[in-house]
């Protein structure tokens, strides 16, 4: 039998479960675009309920959920505040600028994936002519370039409150953020309670094939339904992925703990080999990042040596690493990886 891909690259290499894969077959379809569709119909119902807000949208991916929620907020020349490490800014291909017409104004991400609080308002414009108008902050929950910290709900609240406080409206890109309402063991309507619109993610921790969600207020939903339609994402019998979806949302959540435990297992194990370093407080999720401290060896030759054993990760700068657990990787998994790199670093 071929050896285990163990691939730690990211979340998104999840495979569906059995039971997504007979959801797929027997679900129920209907044109979407004409809202007919009645298994995208109860995913969006079902989404918008978990996480408390009035509608949902099924959309193609977590990029085009954060385009559609933030073209939805914005209009042409309009300024959002977001932090310089967000998903948003660095990898979604700068689509709020080359197809929004949105201006990113980004403040400093701590390693906690916050922004200071003072720091997001001295970023809000002033009524100037020659400004251009702020009209949202955007949080990511978890913060994927942060450790995948999760964000409190009192940070988040805090966030709200100064966006009530000038009239600016607040997208969370929620693409973890059932990771993070498990970290921090609280419902996730705490999370998501006063922001505007949130997206998550149904196909990475939670192992469906393909989606995200968009969810807001009725009136936010239909106008994001249009943007949705205009960047190519009215999708027809859409129910084939839905259906996935709803089995992702059902019984994929609770077990997010699991990758949570196997993510401590990796870093503790992590911290203990030799020319490896790794800052054991960051590790709160499914994401953790580690440095290369010696030149016995390079990172290519590293990840090489790896890939060899069948290990799979990420080199994510000079001499990091990210790995990322998830459905599919087991503490087997964990314990075959480090005894990998204590081997290859040791010898
Ligand atoms: C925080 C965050 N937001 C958005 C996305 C984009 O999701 P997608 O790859 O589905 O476009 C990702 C992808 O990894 C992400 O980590």
């Amino acid at each position: 039998m071929k050896n285990k891909i163990i691939d730690l690259r990211s979340d998104t290499v999840t495979l569906p479960t059995q039971k997504m894969r007979e959801a797929i077959f027997n679900a129920e379809l209907g044109d979407d675009v004409f809202e007919e569709d009645p298994t995208v119909k109860r995913l969006e119902k079902m989404a918008a309920e978990i996480v408390g807000k009035e509608a949902g949208l099924l959309v193609t991916s977590g990029t085009q959920g954060n385009l559609v929620s933030i073209m939805t907020h914005c209009k042409r020349g309009d300024e959002i505040i977001l932090g310089n490490l967000s998903h948003t800014f660095l990898n979604e291909v700068g689509g709020i600028s080359a197809l929004g017409g949105i201006h990113p104004h980004t403040v400093i991400n701590n390693e906690d994936g916050t922004m200071d609080l003072k720091d997001i308002e001295d970023a809000i414009r002033d009524d100037n002519i020659h400004y251009p108008r702020t009209r949202l902050i955007c949080l990511e929950n978890t913060h994927n370039r942060c450790y995948g910290a999760p964000l409190t709900v009192e940070y988040t609240n805090d966030v709200c409150a100064i966006a009530r406080r000038h009239n600016l409206k607040v997208h969370l890109d929620g693409a973890r953020i059932f990771n993070a309402a498990v970290a921090l063991n609280v419902d996730v309507k705490e999370l998501t309670k006063n922001v505007d619109s949130l997206s998550f993610c149904l196909s990475k921790g939670l192992a469906a094939p393909v989606g995200s969600l968009v969810c807001g207020t009725n009136e936010y939903i239909k106008e994001a339904r249009r943007y949705r339609k205009m960047l190519g994402g009215g999708m027809r019998q859409a129910g084939i992925i839905a259906a996935a979806g709803l089995v992702a949302l059902e019984d994929m959540v609770e077990r997010l703990k699991e990758d949570h435990k196997n993510a401590r297992i990796l870093a503790e194990g992590i911290s203990q080999i030799p020319g490896l370093a790794i800052g054991l407080e960051k590790v709160k999720t499914n994401i953790i990042y580690f440095d290369l401290i010696t030149d016995r060896i390079s990172a290519e030759l590293l990840l090489k040596k790896m890939a060899e054993r069948g290990i799979k990760f990420l080199s994510t700068g000079k001499n990091r690493f990210r790995m990322v657990t998830h459905y599919g990787i087991t503490e087997e998994d964990v314990n075959i990886t480090l005894k990998s790199l204590k081997e290859i670093l040791t010898h």
